[in-house]
């Protein structure tokens, strides 16, 4: 009797540990179910964030050659009538004055077109390519906010096509921004050199110092977008405060990124 007792007592526990292991692997199988949908909706949030980034950069380009083409032709050759104008001499003072003017106002559209199609699309990207982009990054920086910045790299090992040119100018122009409202920095120091098959950029201001918390603000977007445009090229970001703030990137160069 009382052996029966314990064997129905033993099966009984046995049939329950079945039960609750059945289910605990169900719930692990759903969870990894989660799991995996979670990580694929991510790199789907990824793919599309890369994909809009590309588009941006196409449309501003595409924009700013139109404004410099277009536009910027237009107000060369208004000017170039004007001159013509000036030039004949039965103006009265009062129409001379008013050519003046009309002079004054056309230079100071041509300056702001060729501000804002700059502001678009660095023409020096296009022009000289990525080193002499950043050297006139680093040059209007200077001069903009009197804070020391220094440019270490290389023009050959920075011949590199457009996606990756772009990228790190737009690493390098957010991170300046940064600096500029930021960091209360006086000197900044950028540097980029080829190791390993990989491009490692630096970019080291002597400020304040980021905030652990500054790093996942969730309503600004330059770290994002920076660390977007990083990952979309399969390279790592790490951003540490030192004192002051330092941002460092590895972006492995396929052989196809070199131009
Ligand atoms: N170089 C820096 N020095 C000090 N703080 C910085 C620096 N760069 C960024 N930060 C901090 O990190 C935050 C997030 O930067 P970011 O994502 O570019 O957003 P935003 O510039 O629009 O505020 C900033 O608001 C600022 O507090
Ligand atoms: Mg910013």
């Amino acid at each position: 009797m009382g052996r029966s007792i314990q064997t129905i007592l033993l099966l009984s526990a046995l049939a329950v540990t079945i039960r609750l292991s059945w289910r605990m692997g169900q719930q692990y199988a759903r969870s990894t179910r989660v799991q995996e949908q979670l990580e694929q909706s991510y790199s789907q949030l990824r793919e599309l964030s890369a994909a809009l980034q590309t588009i941006r950069e196409e449309e501003r380009k595409h924009i700013a050659r139109e404004l410099h083409d277009d536009l910027g032709q237009l107000l060369a050759t208004l000017r170039g009538d004007l001159a013509l104008l000036q030039r004949q001499g039965n103006n009265s003072a009062a129409a001379r004055k008013l050519q003046r003017g009309m002079d004054e106002l056309l230079m100071s559209a041509i300056t702001s077109l060729r501000r804002i199609a700059g502001n678009l699309r660095p023409r020096a990207l296009d022009e000289g390519g990525l080193y002499f982009a950043l050297e006139s990054l680093r040059h209007e920086f200077e001069q903009r906010n009197g804070i020391a910045c220094t440019l270490d790299a290389n023009e050959e090992e920075l011949t590199l096509d457009d996606d990756y040119s772009t990228a790190i100018f737009r690493i390098a122009q957010e991170a300046l921004t940064n600096i500029t409202r930021h960091a209360e920095a006086r000197k900044v120091a950028l540097s980029l050199y080829r190791q390993d098959g990989a491009l490692h950029i630096t970019i080291h201001d002597d400020g304040r110092g980021i905030a652990e918390q500054d790093m996942d603000k969730a309503s600004s977007f330059g770290l994002i977008g920076m660390r977007e445009r990083v990952w979309a090229l399969h390279g790592d970001i790490a951003i540490i405060n030192d004192g002051g703030t330092r941002i460092m990137i590895r972006l492995p160069l396929p052989p196809s990124a070199t131009a």
